[in-house]
This record gives C-alpha cells, structure tokens and sequence, in this order.
C-alpha cells in the first residue's frame, strides 16, 4: 500500500511546466478562497453580522467557498505530484513531513489537507456523529488556516513577488480583523483569552512580516527549506524549477 501511494496509484502526465504554473497558480486562488470561507465562517456567528449581511447568505457562501476550496485543493495537490521537478508523491501529500521536497513547509500545507478531509468526512456522517465530535472537527479547520498561510509562505516560489506578498498579507488582516470582530461583537463573552487574543492580534502580522524577512525573503531559503537539489546539477544552491525561480 505504502509503495503504491509512494510511487503514484496514477502516474500523472502533465507537462512539468503547466505543472507547475497550475500548483502555484491554484495555491494563490487555494489562498483567497480559504480566507474567504474563514472569514465567512467566522462572520455567521458574530452576533452583529445580520446588520451587513443576513447570516444565512454568509452561511450559504461559507458552505459554497468552501466546496470550491476542496476542489482546487484536489488540483492543487495532483499538480504538484505532477511537477516530477519537485519530486512529491501521493504518500507526501497525505503524511505530513516525510517527504524529501522542504519537508516542514510542504508538511504544512500536507496536514491542512488532512483536517480538511477529516471536516469533509465527518460532514458526510455528521448525522451518526456526537454533535460535539462533529463541531470539534470543524472548528478545527479555522485552526490550520494559519498552517496553510505558512505552507505558502514557505513553498512557493513567489512568495518574494510583491503581489504575493501583498494578497497574503491582506488574507492575514482579513481574518485578524474578523476575529476581531467577532470578540468584539460578544462584550458579555469578554474573558481573559478573548482580552489575550484581542492584544496579540496586531502582534501576529509583524512577527509574520519578520519571519518572512529573516526567512522566505532571504538569500539562500530554497536550500535551507529542503529543496533537494536536482540530480544534474553540481551547484550549492537549488536551481530553478522548469520555469524559473523555485
Ligand atoms: C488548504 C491547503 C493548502 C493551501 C491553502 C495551499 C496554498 C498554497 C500557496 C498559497 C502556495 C504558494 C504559491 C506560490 O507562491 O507560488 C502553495 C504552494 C505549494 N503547495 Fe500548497 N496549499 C495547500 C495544500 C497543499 C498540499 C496538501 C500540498 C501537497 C502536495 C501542496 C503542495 C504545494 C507545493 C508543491 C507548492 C509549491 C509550488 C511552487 O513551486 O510555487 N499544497 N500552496
């Protein structure tokens, strides 16, 4: 079973290079539409939120995104295992960090793949599960958001675009001012961790603007984030996948 997912139930063939314009460019609209379905989840709870939008539009787009969600990452992940570039295979989409291509970063995106099948699961059989089981699970998916922020981050090979940095930082602030929000939206609620997430929330962008600076945006990532070298090539620092900049 093991080999079988290793070494591709389905061998792919795809040009390496539309491969690889499709995992980067369905990992950006992955993005945006992840954000959305966050930010929407989040706003059908905020007590307020039937003043701007009624909450069942933002529980019926929430549930609509997120379909959509599911199914670019269906793409996103089979072109990746498509783009022999990066040497990825069915089990390394599935088990998180073990794969040979920037093992902790692509582990990210990996296990938010992973709670985001168990959501899917779950949802088909929410009628036989505890309803507490099922929202635990659910609420879970909000938990990688960040985990998939960083599985972008950290693989893609735009990241140093500064229109990729400025659609992903703009998904930040968007979730950061919804979760805001929506403590804000319940004063009665008001505790210490919602008081500790209210004062860490303008924290959250700069310490993500300085790991990026120290990490994604600085000489030498590819090497150090454990892209593997490819096999011709006798140089130090990875060069770049088909297209370009990896
Ligand atoms: C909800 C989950 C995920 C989201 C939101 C997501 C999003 C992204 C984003 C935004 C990028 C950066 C694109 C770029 O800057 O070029 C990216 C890159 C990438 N993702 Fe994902 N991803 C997810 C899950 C996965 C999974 C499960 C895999 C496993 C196979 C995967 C494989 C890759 C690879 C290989 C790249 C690098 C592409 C490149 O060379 O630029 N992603 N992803």
């Amino acid at each position: 079973m093991t080999h079988l997912l290793a070494d591709g139930l389905v061998d792919l063939q795809l040009d390496p290079k539309l491969a690889w314009y499709l995992t980067r460019s369905s990992g950006l609209v992955l993005l945006v539409l992840f954000t959305l379905a966050t930010v929407l989840g989040i706003a059908s709870r905020v007590g307020q939120a039937g003043r701007w939008v009624p909450r069942f539009v933002a529980t019926d787009l929430h549930r609509r995104i997120s379909l959509l969600a599911v199914l670019l990452l269906v793409l996103h992940v089979l072109s990746s295992i498509a783009d022999n570039w990066a040497t990825i295979t069915y089990l390394d989409a599935v088990v998180p960090f073990q794969g040979s291509y920037r093992p902790l970063w692509l582990g990210f995106g990996t296990l938010t793949l992973d709670v985001i099948l168990a959501m899917v699961g779950t949802s088909l059989l929410r009628h036989r599960m505890p309803p507490r089981a099922w929202k635990a699970i659910h609420l879970s998916v909000y938990a990688v958001w960040p985990v998939a922020v960083l599985h972008g981050l950290g693989t893609g090979s735009d990241t140093r675009k500064i229109p990729v940095l400025i659609l992903t930082f703009a998904c930040v602030g968007l979730v950061l001012l919804t979760v805001g929000w929506r403590i804000l939206g319940a004063p009665d609620r008001l505790r210490l961790p919602q008081v500790a997430t209210l004062v860490a929330l303008p924290l959250a962008p700069l310490l993500l603007a300085s790991w990026v600076l120290g990490g994604p945006l600085a000489p030498g990532w590819a090497k150090r984030s454990g892209t593997p070298p490819p096999p011709s090539s006798t140089a130090s620092e990875p060069s770049p996948s088909p297209a370009g900049a990896k």
